[in-house]
């Protein structure tokens, strides 16, 4: 499907081109900021996501910088899930999602013929906004996914090693034949963590990963996601504001268009597009004006 991303430049009877009223991630260059002079993890090049005839997200140009964290933040069903799973392939997942342009993970098109989403999904993995560990064991949590991709070392000490680099070691180490299922809400969610990493992931993306826990939780899980980048780069989605601008390096805030097209406004470090954005709409979001 060929996607008309970009508005057509308007022309006036004089010849003279006229910017549009109100203007638009991809003609406002100066709010695309992205990180200089730093290696890329991903990068996204006009990405847009339709399920079936709807234009979910279109235009999108996005840089995430290697061993950062990345916020997306924006109103609700401007598409900021809808992005993440491009980053792994997991819109593959639903029928009639279909993407267009590129993403590209260290320079590769994930999308080309010869790639394998399997294999996509073992460089980059997902936490969701829900704890989901399986009905199994802690042990056999953090395990599984190693196994299944074919593991030969020493499984004590992979999943050891995971579980400590997830925070949760010292809380479960007497315990890793309990049921994943009898964590707390907030050692469940790093459990999954502990999952995630278990397969040796580049990328790690998360999904509202707080948004079921409390403020003691979530904090944990932020501090968790510092000593992380060191070894991993992140990309979050959040509704929290606060958590983007503590938590994060770059953020991206996207907003829907009138036919709930979703589509990126801003992106830059994120100290600089909190208290200095370059768009009237992200100042306007950031500030609670909208959304
Ligand atoms: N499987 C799907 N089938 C059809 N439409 C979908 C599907 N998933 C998402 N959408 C639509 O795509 C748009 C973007 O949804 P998405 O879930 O990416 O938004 P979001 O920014 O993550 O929202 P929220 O903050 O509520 O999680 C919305 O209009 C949504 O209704
Ligand atoms: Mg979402």
């Amino acid at each position: 499907m060929t996607v008309q991303t970009r508005p057509p430049r308007l022309q006036s009877a004089e010849g003279e081109v006229q910017q549009p009223r109100v203007f638009d991630s991809t003609t406002n260059p100066e709010a695309l900021r992205a990180p200089q002079g730093m290696p890329m993890a991903m990068a996204t090049r006009d990405l847009a996501v339709h399920y079936a005839a709807f234009l979910a997200v279109r235009g999108v140009d996005l840089a995430v910088a290697r061993n950062k964290i990345t916020a997306l933040i924006g109103p609700s069903g401007c598409g900021k899930s809808t992005v993440l799973r491009c980053f792994n392939r997991m819109n593959d997942l639903i029928p009639t999602a279909q993407v267009s342009g590129k993403v590209e993970l260290d320079g590769v098109d994930i999308y080309a013929p010869d790639i394998d989403p399997v294999e996509v999904r073992r460089k980059v993995g997902m936490v969701f906004q829900k704890p989901n560990p399986f009905p199994k064991t802690i042990y056999e949590n953090v395990a599984w996914g190693a196994r299944i991709n074919g593991y030969r070392g020493r499984m004590d000490d992979l999943v050891e090693d995971a579980l400590q680099r997830a925070a949760l070691w010292d809380e479960v180490k007497d315990k890793l034949q309990a049921s994943g299922l009898s964590l707390s809400g907030g050692q469940q969610q790093r459990l999954c963590i502990a999952r995630a990493i278990a397969v040796r992931p580049e990328i790690i993306l998360m999904d509202e990963p707080c948004s079921a826990l409390d403020p003691i939780a979530t904090l944990r899980i932020e501090e968790l996601m510092q000593t992380l980048k060191s070894d991993y780069t992140i990309v979050i989605v959040t509704h929290n504001m606060q958590q983007a601008a503590r938590a994060s390096d770059y953020t991206a805030f996207f907003s829907v268009g009138s036919q709930r097209d979703g589509y990126l406004v801003e992106f830059g470090p994120t100290a600089e597009l909190f208290t200095n954005p370059v768009d009237p709409r992200t100042e306007d979001y950031i500030t609670g004006r909208f959304g």
